[in-house]
């Protein structure tokens, strides 16, 4: 693509909002704001083998995880460039133990509110592998003009308005997915802007590439270990043995995903019986972008997106990717429930 021939990530929002009259331009500017954090978040991770950014930040959060100094960073960056601007009534961060609700005028006004897993993957920092940040959208439930309430952090994600990831790979890259669909902008670095590299992305309908941390399939259930099995058979003629591919860092195994089909699942096992990625923070927003590609994302039962949170931070199985590998997991994995 020629320099001038670049599209940015604002210039795509604007025109994708025209297309609906009545819009206001607050979840364009949210974007656009959620779009600067990623690029400051991006501007420390890139040097972060230079400073002394690297290394555990002391603390441990709401999970029990220690927080590494970056994730402190992302978070912070986060809350403040949303605090800042005009379109955020609140955010919800993996980071937090509660929702932080802005309580000046503006933010009150405001009907949207944001939630967000500033970085994740952080354990993959030491090692110089991708990282992301990964947000989601609601349009707020409670009375405009008042401060935001928790209800509005604990809608499904069949109510999400948008969600989206910045990935820190080989290159950095925004993608975000509205009813609309799914576009992914990398960052131009000598311009300092997202510029529309992944038009209207769609996860292929089939995949050969399954995703877990197969460490913990003595932990598995016999369906999920029978999925496993079938995934490494030899049948050629069928298009397998599958490849593995596990980089633990969720945001970089989904847009592989996205790109190339798959299937990533984190389920439940002896020690995580509820699964271990966050309903809200990782698994809602990724099922919304992948369905809107024409993927399929399911907790072993039902739809992600259908799950009623009762809590912020409560987790959830996944299930995720290409529609076709996502259902022949599901066949194996809820063959043995009924039979137990
Ligand atoms: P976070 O860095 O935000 O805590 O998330 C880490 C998550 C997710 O990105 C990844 O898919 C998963 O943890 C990896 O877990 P395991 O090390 O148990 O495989
Ligand atoms: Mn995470
Ligand atoms: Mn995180």
């Amino acid at each position: 693509m020629s320099q001038n021939m670049l599209i940015t990530m604002d210039e795509f929002t604007i025109q994708e909002t025209r297309k609906f009259p009545q819009a206001t331009g607050e979840l364009s500017a949210l974007l656009r704001d959620l779009g600067l954090a990623g690029k400051i978040i991006n501007k420390h991770v890139r040097k972060a083998g230079l400073s002394d950014i690297l290394g555990q930040h002391g603390a441990t959060n709401v999970q029990g995880e220690e927080q590494m100094k970056l994730d402190v960073f992302a978070n912070d960056t986060l809350i403040n460039i949303l605090k800042n601007s005009t379109d955020c009534a609140g955010i919800a961060s993996e980071e937090n133990d509660d929702h932080v609700c802005y309580e000046d005028t503006y933010s009150a006004n405001s009907k949207y509110v944001v939630l967000f897993d500033p970085l994740d993957g952080s354990s993959n920092i030491d090692v110089n592998a991708s990282i992301g940040t990964i947000f989601s959208i609601y349009r707020r439930v409670s009375e405009l003009g008042k401060p935001c309430t928790e209800a509005d952090f604990l809608q499904p994600g069949n109510k999400l308005m948008a969600a989206g990831y910045i990935i820190y790979g080989s290159s950095t890259m925004m993608v975000y997915a509205t009813k609309l669909g799914v576009n992914g902008f990398t960052l131009e670095p000598s311009i300092g802007e997202f510029c529309l590299s992944h038009p209207n992305i769609k996860v292929p309908e089939n995949g050969k590439i399954y995703s877990l941390n197969q460490g913990n399939t003595v932990k598995y259930s016999e369906g999920m270990q029978n999925f496993l099995n079938f995934c490494m058979e030899n049948k050629k003629e069928e298009g397998r043995p599958y490849s593995h591919r596990y980089i633990g860092s969720m945001v970089a195994d989904l847009h592989r995903t996205l790109i190339k089909g798959g299937i990533f699942i984190y389920p439940a096992d002896k020690s995580n019986p509820k699964g271990k990625l966050r309903l809200q923070y990782e698994c809602n927003p990724m099922t919304f972008i992948v369905e809107a590609a024409g993927g399929k994302g399911s907790d072993g039962k039902g739809n992600i997106l259908d799950i009623i949170p009762t809590e912020l931070h409560q987790r959830t199985p996944i299930f995720i990717g290409s529609k076709n590998m996502v259902n022949k997991a599901l066949e194996f994995v809820q063959e043995k429930e009924t039979v137990a």
